[in-house]
């Protein structure tokens, strides 16, 4: 079995009707590699999603950034998986680094939304990645353990999961991880699962990576071969970018 490749944008807290309208109707006419080798995503702010939605080609699919892990009620200023549902979304973003630290999400609750996405039939973009401070002092891999474990009983089903590994240094840095470096973390991730979850789970999970992805890095990074794809941010902005790092798209055998 081949991973089908995976780039996905992250707007975040940017963008106007009018600039999303542009990368998107830009990202509609590009010629992009066929659905079997690459899944594409574009994640718009919350109050565009539904904009998005109705803008783009059905080779492109759009993301929620997060939601909450309730159904409905008194959380204001939240959505939920049902409302993404209810739109037509088929991806959300969860565990982003930017929601743990500005926003304090804890493993515990990124864990319950987890499963709140993948019971509600939707699939997760599942971010995950170590702090400068972790990789200086040796710990990459116990976080990245860590991490992984808390969501370990929360995931019913693995292949609504494409996990992103996305080190706290290289978001919005400029500094990307070498291929090196987000090969031997990638293949960290890939046995963490084997051990924990099975050998066809570790051979079919995409990994992707996500930090200071460009136009100029994505050709290396994509041939390694634990890397399934991209989490870009500053770069899915630009849609000529974000049209080249799709087409670095680079299957892997999961075999
Ligand atoms: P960046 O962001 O590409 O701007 O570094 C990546 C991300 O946060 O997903």
């Amino acid at each position: 079995m081949t991973r089908r490749f995976f780039v996905g944008g992250n707007y975040k807290m940017n963008g106007t009707k009018e600039s999303i309208q542009n990368i998107l109707s830009h990202m509609n006419t590009a010629t992009l590699p066929s659905q079997e080798v690459v899944d594409v995503i574009v994640s718009p702010p919350s109050i565009y999603l539904t904009l998005a939605q109705g803008l783009v080609n059905p080779r492109i699919k759009v993301a929620a950034q997060n939601c909450h892990s309730n159904a409905s009620g008194a959380f204001t200023g939240e959505i939920s998986v049902g409302m993404c549902k209810d739109i037509g979304l088929e991806w959300v973003i969860i565990g982003h680094s930017e929601r743990r630290k500005v926003f304090g999400e804890s493993d515990e609750f990124i864990a319950k939304k987890v499963k709140a996405v993948i019971d509600g039939g939707l699939s997760v973009i599942f971010c995950i990645g170590e702090q400068l401070s972790d990789r200086q002092s040796g710990k990459t891999n116990d976080v990245i353990a860590q991490q992984l474990s808390a969501v370990l009983t929360s995931v019913p089903n693995w292949t609504r999961v494409v996990i992103a590994y996305e080190p706290v240094w290289a978001i919005g840095t400029g500094v990307v991880a070498t291929p090196q470096q987000a090969q031997d973390a990638h293949k960290f991730i890939r046995s963490w699962l084997s051990s924990n979850v099975s050998a066809a789970v570790a051979g079919d999970t995409r990994v992707i990576y996500g930090g200071s992805v460009s136009a100029s890095n994505c050709a290396e990074l994509s041939k390694e071969t634990d890397i399934d794809g991209f989490l870009v941010g500053g770069a899915s902005l630009v849609a000529a970018d974000f049209v080249t790092i799709v087409s670095t798209a680079h299957p892997k055998s999961s075999l």
